[in-house]
């Protein structure tokens, strides 16, 4: 009789348990190994662009994505993968970040970076560096080994010589296409026109960033850039700015590129996170609501990975240089739509 009772008594708890399993199952998706998005800012970019130029776009999107991936499915960090995939883009010049920054209004290039690791909740930003080479290895070092979180210009300076950070001549950021841009932007200042050129819209845009779950299931999100051309003594974007530009959580990794000004005072990235948590929402689903409903058409665009490793990627600007791959073989490269 003890035999029969124990027997019922231990079914009856081994069904409960699968009943609890199941149920912890259910609205599960599945989990896609690793993913990573990245993007080259967001903008308004002729379509009409020469075609070697826009090949050499897609060329430099897909080796960025290939850095990531790689480092990815090795089974390396998503802090690595994002870190190396912004450093790829910061060296390159085609894009608004290190090499290829764009203009103050006083001539200089002042950078600004910024990267979080989701399952910490620590970051690291620094904005107004002038002899940084990758602004955002500066940044994950001040997540890292600083006990602060945010060093301005002179200070983050004096912090980036107390590291092993590369650091150039300020002239190494120096390239005739952004002087060109600035000088255009100041000439057209002075104009009187009211109605805004696609040239004239581009000045308020472009940035690099990079968003990743690894295998491990840790997210983590971070962007560089130099900000805005023309933009004024001490101007600091939504790039630094945890919560506007760069956030990661557990749920969620998101970067910012658009017009730094909108972007901040929506606090968009975090925005993204929050309504994922609040309301229960899919990625997709808040991504809509920041891009569609939050902020206006023409400010900005979006990268995110979610827990699950699921990408999104969205802009409500004409363009959004983008690329993503997750584990699974899902990969996208774009420019437009
Ligand atoms: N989104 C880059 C900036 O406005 O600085």
């Amino acid at each position: 009789m003890r035999r029969i009772t124990t027997f019922f008594i231990l079914s009856f708890f081994l069904i409960l348990s699968g009943c609890q399993l199941q149920e912890s199952q259910v609205g599960e998706p599945p989990q896609k190994e690793w993913s990573i998005a990245l993007h080259g800012g967001a903008g308004y970019v002729s379509k009409d662009m020469p075609e070697d130029r826009k090949e050499a776009y897609m060329q430099s999107l897909e080796e960025a994505l290939a850095i990531g991936s790689e480092i990815l499915e090795n089974g390396g960090t998503a802090l690595d993968a994002i870190e190396k995939t912004v450093n790829y883009l910061e060296d390159n010049e085609m894009f608004n970040a290190g090499k290829g920054a764009v203009f103050t209004a006083e001539g200089k290039n002042e950078l600004d970076a910024a990267i979080m690791d989701g399952s910490t909740l620590n970051a690291g930003a620094i904005t107004g560096v002038t002899t940084v080479k990758n602004p955002i290895s500066l940044a994950r070092k001040v997540m890292t080994d600083s006990k602060h979180v945010f060093f301005a210009a002179d200070g983050a300076e004096t912090y980036a010589d107390q590291t092993d950070v590369e650091r150039v001549d300020p002239s190494y950021f120096y390239t005739e296409r952004r002087y060109e841009s600035l000088k255009r932007a100041q000439a057209e200042e002075q104009s009187s026109s009211l109605i805004e050129t696609d040239d004239q819209k581009a000045w308020k845009y472009g940035t690099v960033g990079a968003v990743a779950k690894d295998k491990n299931g840790n997210l983590a999100a971070a962007t560089s850039t130099g900000g805005m051309t023309n933009k004024r003594y001490g101007r600091v974007g939504d790039v630094p700015i945890i919560g506007s530009g760069t956030y990661a959580n557990d749920l969620v990794a998101v970067s910012a590129t658009g017009w730094g000004e909108k972007i901040m005072l929506n606090v968009s990235a975090h925005t993204l996170a929050a309504y994922m948590e609040y309301k229960g929402v899919t990625l997709q689903e808040s991504m809509n609501y920041l891009v569609d409903d939050v902020l206006e058409p023409g400010d900005a665009g979006f990268i995110a990975v979610d827990k699950y490793g699921n990408f999104s990627m969205k802009t409500n600007t004409g363009s959004m240089f983008r690329a993503a791959a997750d584990s699974e073989g899902n990969k996208e490269v774009a420019i437009w739509e």
